[in-house]
């Protein structure tokens, strides 16, 4: 329920206005109180009549309107509500949020409310996945805006694909679980992360180059959306963020045995740079030189914990999420991958030298699920995860159990 929240409704310019208009009767239904916000744009897919009628309030369209500054200034209209929600969030006004432009009363709410915001964006495929919207969503998304959709879905254009506005049921679930410790309140989250370190002997151990940079963003992102987070991390650089459970392991083996031990969980993302093969024969003694020459060191394979977790019969996530390091034909190899391990979604990425992606800051990812691949734009490791945990939320929402 929302009673005695308050939300400020901005209708973007969009044919998914008319939207708006069920998510405020449902809003009011839960109780909450709208004020909204039209630009000139959405009045020419809404009037502004059909819009107070349905909020039960007074609509504020004009920046410059005297009597509207009279009554309550610009200013203390972004502040008096508990949550900004900007539905549809038009490519225009994502631009203008993300540049920080404030030509219109829209734009200069959104540049002066210290309210968090939420924003359910809607435009054509194109636009959404153009690399000028896409980084505006990333901007946003590091400036702290969470986002609700968009959905990929039939358009009004005629056109396929992401660009789609929640419905709204979704969008009034994503502002009642705002207000109600996060969408992922109750959800149980499993992350892996980091390398493993597998033995030669007591001192000398095969390792790789993972920072556990991203897993610990992811095991950030989602601990932010209310999740109860279990964090497997091998001996990595990035320390865990706070607020998760850490279960610190060093083998694959050993990342095995605590995962299956973690289960049940809702999502399980595996992030972590586990190494393939083990040494057949670990030493408990340190291996000296001897005359006899040079060890020789054999392999045995390792468990591949994100193959066994997708195929569990019993206690399968609902949702498998792997990553697939690659350094040539990423998308090809990393669509045979999620067929070969069996996950929901795998996350590709290049992780040659030259894209200083592994151990660095930033990655340049491609989504790959049952709908195909799409591919993000480079951005912060931290950017990366906040936008694979709203999509999390979004599928979880859209797809009861
Ligand atoms: N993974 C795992 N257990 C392993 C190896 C990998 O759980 N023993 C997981 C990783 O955490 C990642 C995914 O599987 O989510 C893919 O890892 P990657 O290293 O890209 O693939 P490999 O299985 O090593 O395949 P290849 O060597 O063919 O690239």
């Amino acid at each position: 329920m929302l009673s005695g929240k308050h939300i400020l409704l901005i209708i973007g310019g969009g044919i998914a206005a008319f939207k708006s208009l069920d998510v405020m009767r449902r809003l009011r239904e839960q109780g909450a109180a709208v004020t909204p916000v039209l630009t000139r744009a959405a009045e020419e897919f809404v009037t502004p009549l059909s819009v107070s009628a349905l909020a039960g309030a007074k609509v504020y369209r004009d920046l410059f309107d005297l009597t509207d500054e009279a009554e309550m200034g610009h200013i203390q209209l972004s502040r008096v509500a508990d949550l900004v929600v900007v539905a549809p969030a038009t490519a225009d006004l994502m631009a203008k949020m993300a540049q920080g432009m404030a030509n219109d009363l829209a734009s200069t709410l959104l540049l002066a409310t210290d309210t968090p915001v939420m924003i359910a964006p809607a435009m054509n495929v194109r636009m959404w996945e153009h690399p000028a919207t896409q980084r505006n969503a990333t901007r946003l998304q590091d400036d702290g805006v969470a986002f609700v959709g968009p959905v990929a879905g039939d358009m009004a254009c005629g056109e396929f694909g992401p660009g789609r506005m929640s419905e709204p049921l979704e969008i009034v679930a994503a502002i009642a679980a705002h207000f109600d410790g996060g969408p992922l309140k109750g959800r149980r989250v499993l992350v892996t992360s980091g390398p493993t370190h597998e033995p030669i002997d007591p001192v000398r151990y095969i390792a790789n180059r993972s920072s556990g940079a991203q897993g610990a963003a992811l095991a950030e992102a989602f601990e932010a959306k209310g999740a109860h987070v279990i964090f497997v991390t091998g001996p990595a650089d990035c320390p865990p963020p706070a607020g998760v459970e850490v279960l610190r392991i060093e083998t694959a083996q050993q990342m095995l045995e605590v995962v299956t031990a973690a289960l049940p969980v809702d999502v399980g993302v595996f992030a972590a740079a586990v190494a393939d093969w083990r040494v057949a024969m670990a030493s408990d003694r340190k291996l000296k030189k001897t005359k006899d020459g040079i060890p020789e060191i054999a392999f045995a394979e390792n468990p591949d914990i994100l193959k066994e977790i997708s195929s569990l019969t019993q206690g399968r996530p609902r949702l498998v999420i792997g990553f697939a390091a690659e350094t040539d034909d990423m998308v090809a190899h990393a669509t045979a991958k999620r067929a070969r391990k069996g996950c929901d979604w795998i996350i590709a990425n290049d992780v040659s030298p030259a894209t200083g992606i592994m151990g660095g800051e930033e990655n340049a990812v491609t989504v790959i699920d049952a709908g195909g691949a799409d591919t993000w734009p480079r951005m912060s490791k931290k950017a990366v995860a906040e936008r694979i945990a709203d999509r999390v939320v979004s599928y979880l929402a859209a797809t009861p159990f």
